[in-house]
């Protein structure tokens, strides 16, 4: 039997670029938590912002060490649900496919595209089949509050965006580039998948703040993207993302109501071992 979600929010926050750091938390706690799916990014910081539990961990580790490729997504996701997580609010630097969303502006990404190649991308596996719907990959209610928490920090802030997910390191070549502005993509990152579709498969809501660090290298007057700029840019963005984290633990309902994300798995396609032959 599954144990019922709680009805208190408890926040997991998974940091990207620029947000190695950490955010600032009331009795905040460092924890090492063991999954079953291997290593994860590294400790999680647990405390509280006001009445609302939070648990923040650093994708890339805590000295930026891990690239994007080598992220344990299975296993950060993992411990964010043994530590109780409600809900999954993701931060990440990203690029700009379209000319409205400028360096600085923050996307509610809502879609995604992915182009990763690398990456063990469910918790499924032979023995446990299970296919959960990813047609709406993020929650609209904790993506509406954690725009609202961005639009007080003082953020641009776009409502819908679709992110493609490249494997990198590398950024991409113009062609590239150019092709995923035909297929309909907003913006562009590194990370964004797998880790969507897990969070999804742990039955966590989950929503990206994406920061806007460059324009990639689609537009023709411009070198590509230039690492001194980002570096310079995802700096201010961190900061702006911190206050947007405080501002939506400050304005979470004080009780959470049931999520259709929470029971995800009742409406998969699973196949169970004792349902082969
Ligand atoms: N993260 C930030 N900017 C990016 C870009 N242009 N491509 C991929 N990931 C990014």
């Amino acid at each position: 039997m599954r144990a019922e979600k709680s009805t208190s929010w408890h926040i997991g926050v998974i940091g990207g670029s620029g947000l190695a750091a950490g955010i600032e938390l009331e009795d905040a706690q460092e924890i090492a938590v063991a999954s079953p799916f291997g290593e994860p990014s590294g400790p999680v910081v647990t405390g509280r912002i006001g009445e609302v539990r939070m648990t923040f961990l650093a994708r890339h580790g805590k000295g930026h060490a891990i690239p994007p490729s080598r992220v344990n997504y299975r296993a950060n996701i993992d411990v964010l649900k043994r530590c109780g997580v409600t809900d999954v609010v993701a931060l990440s630097a990203i690029g700009s496919l379209t000319e409205e969303m400028a360096p600085g502006h923050m996307v509610m990404v809502d879609q995604f595209i992915d182009r990763t190649t690398q990456r063990v991308s469910s918790f499924f596996d032979t023995g446990l089949v299970a296919h959960v719907s990813l047609a709406d990959p993020v929650c609209e209610r904790l993506k509406g509050l954690l725009a609202g928490a961005a639009e007080l920090a003082g953020g641009e802030v776009h409502q819908r965006g679709t992110y493609l997910c490249i494997e990198g390191p590398q950024f991409s070549t113009r062609a590239e580039s150019l092709m995923y502005r035909a297929w309909g993509a907003h913006v562009i990152g590194m990370t964004g998948m797998p880790e969507a579709r897990l969070a999804r498969e742990a039955e966590l809501p989950y929503a990206m703040l994406g920061m806007v660090t460059d324009y990639d290298c689609w537009r023709e007057d411009e070198a590509g993207v230039e690492v001194s700029h980002v570096l310079e840019v995802m700096q201010a963005n961190a900061e702006l993302a911190r206050t947007a984290v405080r501002n939506l633990a400050h304005h979470v309902p004080a009780v959470r109501e049931p999520s259709p994300v929470d029971t995800a798995l009742e409406h998969a396609l699973i196949t169970a071992p004792d349902a082969r032959d």
